[in-house]
């Protein structure tokens, strides 16, 4: 089986030019920020507020949450409000026509999670990205029409509001129609991502998409959205009937036509976003509760903690050799019962209290040594216990009653399937990618699965995304998640121990250099600066491969500070903003 670095050899290698490109491009702009922004890269500490916090990864869509909570509304009605405008003015990844899932804690301590995770349609099946010799078609499941999944955004907003809004939905959606129709002033890094991926969209649309044009981008043009803002204003007046049906499933149906895609009226019809038990462990004192699947997230961070937490980590110092094996050894031990026992649990019995039991995952440690790294190849899924029994943007919001709202959401690669709904105004996923295509092929990601994420009609694609909130001592401690791919479990897991054990502050715990392993490829990957280069050789000597890529994840976190007040960590990888009261 040949295994794929995430850098060098992505199965879709063109995609992989354009697309992951810009995902890096998109770190090396800045935006102009509003003066609530948080501190640059070298600050100790965040934006700090007394009551209530947004931070995500566009200024426009920090201040339009902040102004809901201004208003007296709640978390979850500065969520949507930003969910809403993050696709209008990060269209990269922000979206109406992906998924993804929240995590939320109540003032009172109730949580919860919603999964408005895409779904397969009901014409997918099993074998669709492989050709007659039942080889992966390049970019099939990436790139165009086959690559959408049904969209979940749109309903999860209207789920959550349902449960928890307090504003009318209306007042919700609104700013971000009169953003749509004011425009958005691109930065630098926007207008170069736009540039990256016009050529991807052009193919890959039978009309001339508006987020493309004859020449190129530059700072400072104001890109105008006015099928969207159309799009947004049947929403705001139809709630579901303004997406899933009417005008708006007409032009989505229409477009699939159009591209040979599959989504049909009964497909929009039968979409629901679903409320779920989130995932719930201890790590210490602190209480971690996360995405239950269909995301590997939640699962996989509570492994990950639960391996390393006999050992002491603060002692051994952070980013030191015996802190990043130990993390590494836990993770490629991780990734391997991923890659075998994740799914989407209405499709496949996921044994989660088997990954989570204790015992075995003590087991699973038991054969790391400090003296030599375990190769990848002698490792595989464990043997569980039998029980009885189961380009993405990442927000988080505290607002002035307590209540914290966690989400990731995605159209998958950096705008998606570059599919733009003709006459909607709107960016198409390419989730369908996050299914396996064909069991040990990677994904873009360089992910491998096998039955448990098969492609299946109505199915949902397995997710690393892992929005988590922390508790501690029963109250309220810390709000956090990133995009990433692959890398999202391992930077929210990173993020979390260097605030827990490394005593980083929030802005300090996001903007510290990570490291990533994913069992195969067989490496550690980090970015520049991540590891000293004794600790480098240190690591060599016993076996690990090290290999550099470049900055990656969006962290964006809130810390409650022992006074009571909010510090917002907002990564200084992208254009990413706090903002408080
Ligand atoms: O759900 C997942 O795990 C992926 N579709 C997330 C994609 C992602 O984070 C891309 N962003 N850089």
């Amino acid at each position: 089986m040949k295994h794929f670095n995430l850098i060098q050899g992505f199965r879709a290698k063109r995609y992989t030019l354009s697309c992951v490109a810009a995902v890096l491009l998109a770190f090396s702009g800045c935006a102009p920020r509003p003066q609530t922004q948080s501190q640059p890269e070298a600050a100790k500490r965040g934006a700090v507020a007394d009551k209530a916090m947004v931070v995500s990864a566009h200024p426009d869509a920090s201040n339009i949450g902040l102004e809901i909570l201004r208003k007296g509304g709640n978390a979850y009605d500065a969520a949507i409000a930003t969910q809403f405008a993050l696709a209008v003015c990060y269209p990269v990844a922000g979206n109406i026509g992906g998924g993804g899932f929240l995590v939320y804690r109540h003032h009172t301590g109730e949580t919860g999670a919603l999964d408005f995770r895409e779904k397969a349609p009901a014409g997918a099946h099993r074998d669709m990205y492989l050709d007659e010799d039942g080889n992966v078609i390049p970019n099939l499941s990436l790139l165009g029409h086959l690559a959408a999944g049904v969209p979940g955004s749109v309903d999860g907003m209207l789920k959550i509001h349902e449960k928890m809004g307090s504003l009318p939905f209306a007042e919700l959606v609104q700013p971000s129609i009169d953003l749509a129709r004011r425009g958005v002033v691109l930065t630098e890094r926007e207008a170069r991502m736009l540039n990256n991926a016009r050529k991807e969209m052009i193919d890959h649309n039978k009309h001339t998409p508006y987020l493309t044009r004859q020449q190129p981008w530059q700072a400072g043009d104001t890109l105008y959205h006015l099928d969207l803002a159309r799009t947004l204003e049947r929403i705001r007046d139809k709630g579901r009937d303004g997406f899933y049906a009417g005008e708006t499933a007409d032009l989505i149906v229409k477009e699939m036509q159009r591209g040979g895609g599959l989504i049909s009226h009964q497909d929009l019809k039968d979409y629901n976003a679903v409320w779920r038990t989130p995932i719930k462990g201890q790590y210490k004192d602190f209480t971690i509760t996360s995405m239950s699947p269909p995301s590997s997230g939640g699962i996989a961070l509570m492994q990950l903690l639960t391996m390393v937490e006999p050992y002491d980590l603060k002692s051994y110092g952070w980013q030191q050799p015996q802190t990043i094996q130990l993390m590494t050894e836990a993770k490629r031990r991780v990734y391997a019962d991923r890659a075998t026992y994740l799914g989407d649990p209405d499709f496949y019995k996921v044994p989660t209290a088997g990954l989570l039991d204790r015992t075995y995952l003590k087991e699973r440690m038991q054969d790391v040594s400090l003296e030599q790294a375990t190769a990848s190849s002698a490792v595989k899924a464990g043997e569980l216990p039998v029980y009885e029994s189961d380009q993405t943007t990442h927000f988080s919001i505290v607002d002035q009653f307590g209540n914290a709202a966690s989400i990731t959401t995605t159209i998958n690669g950096n705008y998606g399937s570059m599919v733009v709904v003709e006459g909607a105004g709107f960016l198409l996923n390419n989730e369908m990618d996050d299914f396996s295509a064909k069991p040990g092929v990677p994904n873009m990601f360089g992910l491998i699965g096998g039955e448990a994420n098969s492609v299946q009609p109505g199915k949902r694609m397995l997710s690393a995304m892992t929005p988590t909130i922390v508790e501690k001592d029963g109250k309220l401690f810390m709000v956090v998640g990133t995009p990433g791919g692959s890398t999202i479990i391992t930077s929210v897991f990173q993020t979390i121990l260097n605030v827990v054990e490394h005593d980083m502050t929030m802005q300090e715990a996001v903007a510290a250099p990570r490291f990533h392993h994913q069992w195969l490829p067989d490496e550690i990957q980090h970015e520049p600066d991540a590891i000293s280069p004794e600790v480098r050789q240190a690591l060599e000597s016993k076996g690990y491969k090290l290999t550099q890529r470049r900055k990656y994840g969006a962290v964006e976190g809130i810390l409650v500070l022992p006074n009571g007040k909010l510090e917002g960590g907002a990564d200084p990888r992208g254009d990413d903003v706090a903002v408080g009261f």
